[in-house]
């Protein structure tokens, strides 16, 4: 068991307010990412996990005990927990094998086979007489990663790892990572400010805004349910409507749609929905629209369009290549939408 519990984590440099009551909780054998902006907290936040850093309130459990509390501070080195930082975390004048066992005891390094049992999983199987400096960034990484796993640790600490990799290398190179990082059963928590990289890879993304929590939850619950129209538009592209509510539908100029829960008390809201939830069509269903623009992407295109009242919204479509600007045509909504008070 090493089920991570972060609870009302305050921090303060000065009199900069960092963390704002802090919590997270993410299970044993998952993977967690911390998606926000730049500045929000998130490397304070793992500091604080790690132990390199103390909190002005709060509290973290790591495997049912409490590391850092009011009236207790492990050191960092007793906490069992392994980190990834950026980049540049390898001893340079050690070999790939040393740079992995070197957490590990004399007595295991030589006998369990651990070294290159991790470095196997990262994808780098028969590299450990290597130098670092012979390796591509992207391979360093996976060093990194194997070198973090090797003595088993409760945590995975990992901060922004992929962010110096080059955008086609970086895919690769997390979804090997993800998969090692299952395959050892180990409990990580991702901090990232890239939603794809989050949505895409973690069991559990927990968004903070300026130094606050502001919604943890599947990649799914989080973008078909977000909290609020900040996190939707974070974690995805947004059609943005206003509505009133009525017999818990949402009247809109895309006609009456259905509204996922919870349903806010009636009257003015916003409407929040996703540009793949908008069907086109030539002559169909639905309310009438003009084409202005469409934007094509290969794997599908984006079709901007504006309604009878001068709105402007955007479909996702695979299968638009009829939909050219000027051409008047149908849009209906598929699925539930989210409704915020206004
Ligand atoms: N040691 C420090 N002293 C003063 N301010 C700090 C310190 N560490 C971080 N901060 C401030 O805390 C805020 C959050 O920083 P950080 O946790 O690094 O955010 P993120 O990792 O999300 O980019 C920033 O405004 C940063 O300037
Ligand atoms: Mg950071």
């Amino acid at each position: 068991m090493s089920e991570l519990v972060v609870t009302g984590l305050y921090k303060s440099f000065g009199t900069t307010v960092v963390l704002t009551g802090i919590d997270l909780t993410v299970p044993s054998g998952s993977l967690a990412a911390v998606l926000g902006p730049s500045g929000c907290g998130k490397t304070t936040l793992l500091r604080i996990v790690a132990g390199f850093e103390r909190a002005d309130g709060g509290r973290v459990e790591l495997a049912g005990c409490t590391v850092s509390g009011p009236s207790v501070d492990v050191a960092p080195e007793r906490r069992r927990i392994g980190i990834v930082p950026q980049e540049g975390a390898l001893f340079p004048h050690l070999s790939v094998g040393r740079n992995v066992g070197y957490g590990l005891s004399r007595g295991t390094r030589r006998s369990s086979g651990r070294v290159a049992e991790v470095l196997d999983l990262v994808g780098l199987r028969g590299y450990a007489e290597r130098m670092p400096h012979e390796l591509s960034g992207g391979q360093q990484q996976r060093v990194a990663v194997a070198r973090a796993l090797a003595p088993r640790p409760s945590l995975i600490l990992l901060d922004e790892p992929f962010s110096a990799l080059d955008t086609g290398l970086r895919a690769e190179v997390r979804a090997d990572v993800c998969t090692a990082l299952r395959a050892d059963g180990a409990t990580a928590v991702l901090v990232t400010h890239d939603q794809e990289e989050a949505m895409s890879t973690a069991d559990l993304v927990a968004v903070m805004r300026a130094g606050r929590m502001v919604q943890a939850a599947s990649p799914r619950a989080l973008y078909l349910g977000p909290a609020d129209l900040g996190v939707a538009s974070f974690v995805g592209d947004t059609v943005l409507l206003e509505g009133t509510l009525s017999g818990g539908r949402a009247l809109t100029a895309l006609g009456s749609l259905a509204v996922r829960d919870p349903v806010p008390a009636g009257g003015a809201v916003r409407v929040v929905l996703r540009p793949e939830q908008l069907v086109l069509s030539a002559n169909g269903d639905g309310v009438p629209a003009r084409v202005r623009e469409q934007v094509f992407f290969g794997h599908d295109a984006l079709v901007h369009l504006e309604l009878g009242d001068g709105a402007l919204v955007t479909a996702r479509s695979l299968d638009c290549a009829w939909a050219l600007p000027g051409l008047d045509v149908r849009l209906r909504v598929r699925g539930e939408v989210t409704c915020f008070t206004r």
